[in-house]
């Protein structure tokens, strides 16, 4: 059994949202759907987080930009999170957010990925202060609910600026800023820099968030030690392993964990049943089929044999044979009987 000394974090407030755990997931576009993100809660997610809608797409009507956007009834408090350029599309986008039942509209500025980034959105808009200012103060005005933001330290070593876009940020009217602790050059390569989250922290009254390479509860502890922040965000690290919120959040509120609160591989399948289910109901079986192939790949590591049933499981097709084939992996055989079940 680990004891930790918690930092006895009373939670916060995300406007009249009181956040007694704070722990949040991290928006993974791909990943982070309504499905996932109920598991994540169940396990003791205080704060859970759409994938990033491009705020151009939201007034389409598209069956996939809706379904990003649905919340369930037991996720409160949630936010879907919106990227744009342009504080106009953002305050339509902010409108639309706040319509389809968001307690908070989160901001994105800072995805790194080129495609978004070229549109001068995500983590390029950091280079363009005032442009940060418009684009907060049009969704802060749009809406009723709490508008969040989530930030990285900057474009680069060179020009690192978190300090100044938390104080723009607040100034703005923004009630809670999440910092990941890299520069967009750094992509998700070398370390996350949990005193550059430190420095926001300082710098702002608002609630300020932590997010970068927190891993399990001793990580997460240590964020909070080195950053001072009131939370912490957990992205990658849940990937398969959505358990890990029950670990941080028992050492978030000061309570001792064991080894035993990770499932073994028995114990997994129930859970990953129902995740599965989930993303059929949500999704359909097309993109269900191929969503559980990520899923399941990654609840397979470290399991005995799971390199070869990962390769078997990514050429199965139809979504019977996908379920079969995963409940004889997951309920422990050691005779490879997966591999003639499809
Ligand atoms: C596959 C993937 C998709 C992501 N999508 C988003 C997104 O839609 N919005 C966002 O703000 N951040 C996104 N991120 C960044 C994460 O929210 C988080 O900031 C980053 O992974 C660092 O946290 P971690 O070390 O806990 O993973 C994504 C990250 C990954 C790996």
């Amino acid at each position: 059994m680990c004891k930790v000394s918690s930092p006895l974090l009373t939670g916060f407030h995300i406007g009249p949202h009181h956040v007694t755990m704070p722990l949040a997931l991290a928006p993974m576009a791909g990943i982070t759907d309504l499905p996932f993100r109920q598991i994540c809660k169940r396990f003791g997610a205080g704060i859970t987080v759409t994938e990033m809608i491009a705020s151009r797409a939201v007034d389409q009507g598209r069956e996939r930009t809706e379904r990003m956007a649905e919340i369930g009834s037991d996720e409160h408090p949630v936010g879907i999170q919106i990227a744009g350029a342009d504080p106009e599309f953002i305050r339509d986008a902010a409108r639309w957010a706040e319509n389809h039942g968001a307690d908070f509209v989160d901001i994105n500025m800072g995805c790194p990925v080129k495609k978004i980034c070229k549109q001068v959105a995500g983590s390029a808009l950091l280079k363009d202060e005032p442009r940060v200012a418009r684009i907060l103060e049009a969704a802060v005005a749009a809406v009723q609910v709490p508008v969040t933001l989530k930030i990285r330290t900057g474009w680069d070593a060179h020009s690192k600026n978190v300090v100044r876009i938390a104080k723009i940020a607040e100034e703005a009217g923004i009630a809670m800023l999440t910092v990941h602790g890299r520069t967009r050059a750094q992509m998700f390569n070398g370390h996350a820099d949990w005193q550059d989250i430190g420095l926001a922290k300082q710098a702002v009254n608002i609630p300020v968030l932590g997010n970068g390479d927190v891993v399990d509860a001793a990580s997460a502890l240590e964020m909070l030690r080195i950053s001072a922040c009131d939370g912490v965000m957990v992205g990658r690290a849940v990937q398969g392993n959505p358990w890990l919120m029950a670990e941080i959040s028992a050492a978030l509120a000061g309570k001792p964990f064991t080894a035993s609160t990770t499932p073994n591989t028995a114990q997994r399948w129930p859970i990953i049943r129902e995740h599965l289910e989930a993303l059929h109901a949500h999704h359909g079986e097309n993109i269900a089929g191929k969503l559980a192939r990520k899923h399941v790949a990654w609840y397979s590591k470290g399991c005995t044999g799971s390199a070869e049933f990962r390769q078997h499981f990514q050429r199965i097709e139809g979504w019977d044979a996908q379920m079969r084939t995963a409940e004889i992996f997951f309920s422990g055989d050691t005779d490879q009987a997966w591999l003639r079940a499809a």
